[in-house]
């Protein structure tokens, strides 16, 4: 990835630069042993006492699956989404059980942690020359109850997986202009050393 807006102040491995979340997907079928590889890659970020609260609930385009799991993203997502090959809804639990506790316990990082697996997954997704795009703009009640969320987990972001296309046209116009990379904050305005304090 060349562009201007994607240029590290420090040698990162390219693979964190290369990842975006482009909206003009192609539509082409994804094997269940892509979309598992990467899920896959989820399942091994790290997590407060390895509780590994993430869950991902996935449905391949096409399949009998992928209808409720669409439903659930609001107008603006589907417009775009309907040419995705897979959709994941990711949950997580929010009590797990520490190491010599009796009982299953609130836990305070269950969202930090599959926000990590999150990460990893859309990483090897780039990886396996896929991208991910994550979403918010969906219907976390509709998905409760259609996914069969059961209380004691949350819903946490959707995930639409697909092969980016250079045709943009059946973008709408607005989202034609936006298909690009985006550029991050100076490190110097997100990293300081020994206190809080950073500039711009
Ligand atoms: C949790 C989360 C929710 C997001 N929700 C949406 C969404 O509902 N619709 C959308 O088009 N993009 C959504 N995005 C994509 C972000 O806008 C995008 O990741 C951000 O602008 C950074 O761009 P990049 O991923 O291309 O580097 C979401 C991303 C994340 C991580």
């Amino acid at each position: 990835m060349t562009e201007q807006t994607r240029q590290p102040e420090y040698p990162v491995n390219p693979i964190f630069i290369d990842r975006w979340s482009p909206r003009a997907f192609t539509g082409e079928t994804i094997s269940e042993q892509d979309l598992l590889t990467i899920i896959e890659a989820g399942r091994w970020a790290p997590s407060a006492f390895n509780a590994q609260p993430w869950r991902f609930i996935y449905a391949r385009a096409g399949t009998p699956a992928w209808d409720a799991l669409f439903a659930t993203l609001n107008a603006f997502n589907q417009s775009w989404a309907q040419r995705a090959s897979a959709l994941i809804v990711i949950v997580s639990a929010n009590r797990s059980q520490p190491p010599g506790a009796a009982e299953p316990k609130p836990n305070g990082t269950h969202e930090f942690d599959t926000g990590a697996a999150w990460g990893y997954l859309a990483l090897q997704t780039t990886l396996l020359g896929w991208h991910a795009h994550g979403m918010t703009g969906f219907d976390k009640e509709l998905a409760r109850t259609s996914l069969g969320v059961p209380e004691g987990y949350t819903v946490q972001a959707a995930v639409a997986i697909g092969r980016r296309s250079e045709d943009k046209s059946f973008l709408a116009e607005a989202l034609q202009s936006r298909e690009a990379p985006s550029p991050r904050l100076p490190v110097k305005a997100i990293a300081a050393e020994g206190r809080f304090g950073f500039e711009g």
